[in-house]
C-alpha cells in the first residue's frame, strides 16, 4: 500500500503532530513505545489517542499498529519532541528516512547524538567507541551531501557550555560550514570528492582529542600554568597524532586538523611553528574555527565574547590567522547564513 501523504490529512495537523513511518516505529520498544501515539481517523477527519506511555500494547494491537503506520494513519505529538529526539539520537540514521521532521528538529537530533558520541569517545578513545562516533558523523555528511546549505540550521545549535565534547561538536559543525562555503564553487561543479568531505568532517570533530589525555583540572585551571603543565597542554596536538596511529586513522585531512590547528601564520603557534601556507589549508581553517569557538564560550579563565566581537577580532588578526577563513567565518556569524 502506498504511503499516505500528509496533505491527505488536515493542514494544521502537521503543526501539532508528526506522521511516523515504519522504520521509526520499528525502532521503538514493540510493546511499550516511549511516547504517546495517535491515530488519524478518516471518517471524522480527526486525530485521536491510540496509545499512552505506561500502557502495554497487546499482540493484536502491535500488529494493527504496524499496519496503520504503513497506511500513514499514525502520528506522534510534536510536544513529545524531546523524547523523540533522545530516542532517535541513538539510531541517528533514522533522520535520513524520516520525511516529516523539520530542519530545526533534525538539527536538535544531530546535536544530541553527536555530543553523546563525542563524550563517549573522549572518555574512552578506543576503536570500538570511535566507530559509533564515525557512523554518526557519516549520517551527518550524508545529510549535508544531499543539500550542503542544510548547515544553516545546524550552526544555530552550537553549544554554550565549556566541555571538550561541546567544543568538539561546535568546531565540527562550524568548521564544516566554513569548509562548505570555502568550496562552494567546487561543490557547484561537483568536483568535491565525497571521501574528502567525510574525512574533513571527522578531522574537525576530533581535532582536540589529544586533550582528553590531560586531566580536567588542568584544562580548566584559572591560575597561571607551571612550566610542566604548560608543556603538557602544548603537547596535545602531538598526543592526538599518536592516538590517530593507534586508531588506524592516518588520513591526510584528519592529521591536518589534529596536528595543525594550533599553528599560526606568523610561526608563533605550536607544535611545529610552521608558517604561512606551509600550514595545511585545512589546518588554517581549523585554527580559525577552533579559536572562534573557544572565544565565544565562557571559560574558567576568560569570559565569553559575543560572536560578532570574536569574529571581528580574528579577522583583524591577519598575522596569525588566514584571512580567507576568518572572513568567511565573520560573514557567516554576522548573517547567520
Ligand atoms: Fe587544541
Ligand atoms: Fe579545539
Amino acid at each position: 500500500m502506498a504511503d499516505k501523504k500528509l496533505n491527505d490529512v488536515p493542514e494544521n495537523l502537521n503543526e501539532e503532530y508528526y506522521q511516523i513511518n515504519p522504520d521509526i516505529l520499528g525502532s521503538f520498544s514493540k510493546y511499550r513505545p516511549p511516547l504517546d501515539i495517535f491515530r488519524f481517523r478518516d471518517e471524522v477527519a480527526r486525530i485521536e489517542p491510540y496509545y499512552r506511555v505506561g500502557e502495554r500494547l497487546s499482540n493484536e494491537k502491535v500488529e494493527e499498529l504496524a499496519n496503520l503506520v504503513r497506511e500513514g494513519y499514525i502520528f506522534v505529538s510534536r510536544r513529545d519532541h524531546p523524547v523523540y529526539v533522545k530516542h532517535i539520537s541513538y539510531q541517528l540514521d533514522l533522520v535520513l528516512v524520516d520525511k516529516n521532521l523539520k530542519e530545526r528538529e533534525i538539527a536538535d537530533i544531530f546535536a544530541q547524538a553527536l555530543i553523546m558520541r563525542l563524550e563517549n569517545f573522549l572518555e574512552q578513545p578506543v576503536k570500538a567507541v570511535f566507530d559509533r562516533l564515525h557512523e554518526d558523523i557519516m549520517v551527518l555528511t550524508e545529510y549535508l551531501w544531499n543539500d550542503i546549505y542544510r548547515y544553516r540550521a545546524l550552526i544555530r545549535r552550537l553549544q554554550t557550555e565549556h566541555t571538550l565534547a561541546a567544543h568538539s561538536f561546535n568546531c565540527g559543525i562550524l568548521g564544516l560550514a566554513v569548509w562548505i562555503r570555502a568550496n562552494a564553487d567546487e561543490f557547484k561543479k561537483k568536483e568535491v570528492k565525497r571521501k574528502t568531505f567525510d574525512n574533513v568532517a571527522v578531522g574537525l570533530f576530533i581535532h582536540d582529542m589529544g586533550m582528553c589525555k590531560i586531566p580536567i583540572f588542568l584544562r580548566n585551571k584559572t591560575q597561571t600554568l607551571t612550566r610542566d603543565e604548560q608543556t603538557k597542554i602544548l603537547a596535545h596536538p602531538l598526543t592526538g597524532m599518536e592516538m590517530l596511529g593507534k586508531l588506524d586513522l592516518r588520513v591526510k585531512e584528519i592529521e591536518q586538523c589534529v596536528g595543525d590547528h594550533h599553528e599560526r601564520m606568523d610561526g608563533s603557534g605550536y607544535p611545529q611553528k610552521t608558517k604561512g601556507t606551509d600550514i595545511s589549508q585545512l589546518g588554517r581553517l581549523c585554527a580559525a574555527v577552533d579559536s572562534y569557538c573557544a572565544m565565544v564560550t565562557n571559560r574558567p579563565y576568560a569570559p565569553a565574547k559575543t560572536p560578532a566581537e570574536a569574529a571581528a577580532e580574528l579577522s583583524q588578526d591577519e598575522k596569525r590567522y588566514d584571512p580567507r577563513f576568518t572572513r568567511l567565518l565573520q560573514a557567516m556569524v554576522l548573517t547567520g547564513r
